[in-house]
């Protein structure tokens, strides 16, 4: 079915496990995630920016998640991830996206939920779920986390009051992950999140910059309470990596597929893999 975060995180939440979300560049990339998906009977978060929104084209994406959802029996989530301006989040919204992250993270507090609440307002026109994001996760250069002075952890009380105060459906905390981080990996604050975990009481929280997390600390950051994994520069990395050399391999007058299939089936592997991890067994 074609659901929201509040569905797919609760039966992550019942099975202390994570349901993975993983961010698609185009129109291609998206079947080979939800494939995955099938193949392991979990739901799925599809995430796009805005800009692949614009590209790909809104109910393009929607039309595709929907239609796979229904084909395959599996449930999706179509999810606006890291906005920042609300004529964005209502384009998508109106669309159809089934969801939306507001990232307010860089205002100061009182603003952010402002801004969020006025999205989880507008979300329930459509009964869609709004994600909202408290402290900074950090940022990368050429794959390589930097030291940024800037950089705060998700602080438990606030994340407590922006709950109650905005109405959200899941929470990005900031707990020392980086976007991007794709040539190193990840100190993660271990700390930092049990105490969000023992404030927010059961709440959903999301981690942002999957692709530097440890394999070896993906279980333990679920049994602190992620439910929400996201996962994308691996993918776009080997999607660049594997057709390079497909496209340097094949004529120039080779059908196109034989350049882009090879990218979509290392897609498909890496995110199945993601979601064996993040299901949390044994
Ligand atoms: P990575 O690209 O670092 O995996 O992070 C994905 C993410 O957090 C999207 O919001």
């Amino acid at each position: 079915m074609y659901v929201t975060l509040r569905e797919v995180l609760a039966e992550a939440n019942a099975l202390n496990m994570a349901v993975g979300a993983f961010n698609t560049h185009n129109l291609e990339m998206l079947p080979a995630i939800i494939r995955a998906a099938v193949a392991q009977k979990t739901p799925v978060i599809i995430q796009t920016s805005e800009g692949t929104a614009s590209y790909v084209g809104h109910r393009n994406l929607v039309a595709v998640a929907k239609s796979m959802a229904d084909e395959f029996g599996v449930d999706v989530v179509l999810h606006l991830d890291h906005a920042k301006n609300f004529d964005e989040i209502r384009k998508a919204l109106d669309a159809g996206y089934s969801s939306v992250m507001y990232d307010g993270s860089s205002l100061p507090f009182k603003e952010n939920i402002l801004g969020t609440k006025r999205v989880v307002e507008y979300a329930s026109k459509t009964n869609a779920s709004v994600e909202g994001e408290l402290g900074t996760v950090g940022g990368t250069e050429d794959g390589i986390a930097v030291a940024q002075a800037d950089v705060h952890y998700t602080e438990p009380e606030q994340a407590v009051e922006f709950i109650e105060k905005t109405g959200i459906d899941a929470l990005a905390v900031a707990i020392g992950t980086n976007h991007g981080q794709y040539k190193s990996k990840t100190n993660i604050s271990f700390e930092q999140l049990e105490k969000i975990r023992d404030a927010v009481n059961g709440f959903p929280l999301v981690i942002h910059g999957g692709t530097g997390v440890k394999e070896e600390d993906v279980r333990r950051v679920i049994d602190l309470g992620i439910r929400k994994f996201n996962v994308g520069t691996e993918l776009l990395v080997n999607w660049n990596i594997t057709s390079k050399d497909a496209y340097n391999e094949h004529k120039e007058n080779t059908s196109n597929r034989n350049n882009v299939v090879p990218a979509l089936e290392v897609v498909q592997s890496i995110v199945e893999h993601k979601i064996q991890l993040f299901k949390n067994i044994g």
